[in-house]
C-alpha cells in the first residue's frame, strides 16, 4: 500500500501541468487567435491566468488567454466592455458554433467539446479557454468588467511573482498545495463550487500560508482549511491593488453556504488525520481520496 506521503507526493504530480497539455493549449491559443485576427487587430496574446502561474487545477477548464488588441481597437476603450465581449463573442460563435461559446463577465468561453472521464483525465487535452480581450495601460492591463460596467486594471506579471514569493517562502511546495485546494474546490461533490472564483483560493493563500512548511501535507491543509473557514467572510483585495476585490463575488448566503461546506471539511481532515494517527493507513487514504476526489491516488 501506498504511505500517505507519497500519495500526497503523487497527487501533487497529478495535478501537474505535462508537456502535452502544454502543447495542446499552445495549439489552442495559436487557433482562436488565428479566428480572432480576422476580426480584430491583435498586437500579441499570451497564456495566462493561473495556467502561467501552475496554480491551475486539472481537468484543464477555462484556460485564460490575453489577446492585447491594438490601435485599431482603441475605440471600444471609452465604450461599456460588454461592446467588445459581444465582438468578441460573436467573431468566435462564427468559428466554432453557438453550443461552444459563451460570454462571461470578463472574457469570452470557447469549450472544445472534450470529455472528461471519470478519473478526471481529458488524454491530455485542455476542455476550454477564456479569451480575454486587453488593453495596455502604462505597466499594467485594462480588461473590461461586465459586474461593474467598467474597464479594470489587472496585472498577471505581479501576480505571478508573489505566488513565486509565497512558493519559495513555503519550502517550494506553495503551488502544489494550491492546486489540490482548488480542485477540492470544483469536487462535484459540492454541487457549485464553495469559493468563487477560485482564484480567491490562491489570493487567500498568498497571505494565509505562512511560517514556513512543516513537512506533511495533511497537517498544513487542516491550518489552511481552518482558515480559510474562518476568513472567507473578509474582504480580499487585488493583490496587484488594480483590479476589483477578488472576494467581490460571495454575496452573504455564498459566504454562508460557503463556511458550512468548510465546516463538514474541517471535520472530514480531522477524521482523516485520525485513521493516521491510529495507523489506519488504508482508512486514511480512502478518507483524502473522497475529500479530493479521483486525482489522489489510493495506491
Ligand atoms: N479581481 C481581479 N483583479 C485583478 N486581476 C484579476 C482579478 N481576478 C482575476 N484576475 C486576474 O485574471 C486572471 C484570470 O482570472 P481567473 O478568474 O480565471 O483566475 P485564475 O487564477 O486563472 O483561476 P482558475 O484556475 O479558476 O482559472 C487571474 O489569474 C488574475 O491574474
Ligand atoms: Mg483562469
Amino acid at each position: 500500500m501506498i504511505s500517505l506521503p507519497d500519495a500526497f507526493k503523487k497527487f501533487k504530480s497529478n495535478l501537474e501541468l505535462n508537456e502535452k497539455e502544454r502543447t495542446n493549449a499552445s495549439k489552442r491559443q495559436i487557433e482562436v487567435r488565428k479566428y480572432l485576427d480576422q476580426d480584430f487587430q491583435i498586437d500579441r496574446s499570451f497564456l495566462t491566468g493561473s495556467y502561467a502561474r501552475w496554480t491551475k487545477s486539472k481537468p484543464l477548464k477555462d484556460v485564460d488567454i490575453f489577446f492585447v488588441l491594438g490601435k485599431d481597437e482603441e475605440h471600444y476603450r471609452s465604450k461599456h466592455p460588454d461592446e467588445v465581449l459581444t465582438a468578441f463573442y460573436n467573431s468566435l460563435v462564427d468559428a466554432y458554433g453557438n453550443d461552444a461559446v459563451t460570454k462571461q463577465g470578463r472574457s469570452v468561453g470557447v469549450d472544445f467539446g472534450v470529455v472528461v472521464d471519470s478519473a478526471d483525465n481529458t488524454d491530455y487535452r485542455v476542455v476550454s479557454v477564456d479569451a480575454v480581450p486587453a488593453f495596455v495601460k502604462g505597466n499594467n492591463f485594462e480588461i473590461p468588467n461586465n459586474a461593474t460596467g467598467q474597464w479594470m486594471g489587472t496585472n498577471p506579471e505581479i501576480h505571478a511573482a508573489k505566488a513565486v514569493a509565497a512558493h519559495q517562502a513555503y519550502g517550494n511546495e506553495w503551488k502544489g498545495l494550491v492546486r489540490m485546494v482548488k480542485y477540492w474546490n470544483q469536487n462535484p461533490r459540492h454541487g457549485e463550487k464553495p469559493i468563487k472564483p477560485s482564484f480567491l483560493i490562491e489570493v487567500m493563500a498568498m497571505q494565509c500560508l505562512y511560517g514556513g512548511w512543516s513537512g506533511t501535507h495533511d497537517r498544513e491543509i487542516q491550518a489552511f482549511f481552518a482558515t480559510l473557514r474562518d476568513r472567507i467572510d473578509e474582504d480580499w483585495p487585488d493583490p496587484a491593488g488594480l483590479g476589483a476585490p477578488v472576494s467581490d463575488r460571495m454575496d452573504s448566503a455564498m459566504i454562508a453556504r460557503a463556511q458550512s461546506i468548510l465546516n463538514q471539511a474541517n471535520r472530514d481532515i480531522a477524521t482523516a488525520i485520525n485513521f493516521s494517527r491510529q495507523g489506519k493507513n488504508g482508512e486514511a487514504l480512502s478518507a483524502w481520496r473522497n475529500f479530493f476526489g479521483p486525482k489522489f491516488p489510493l495506491s
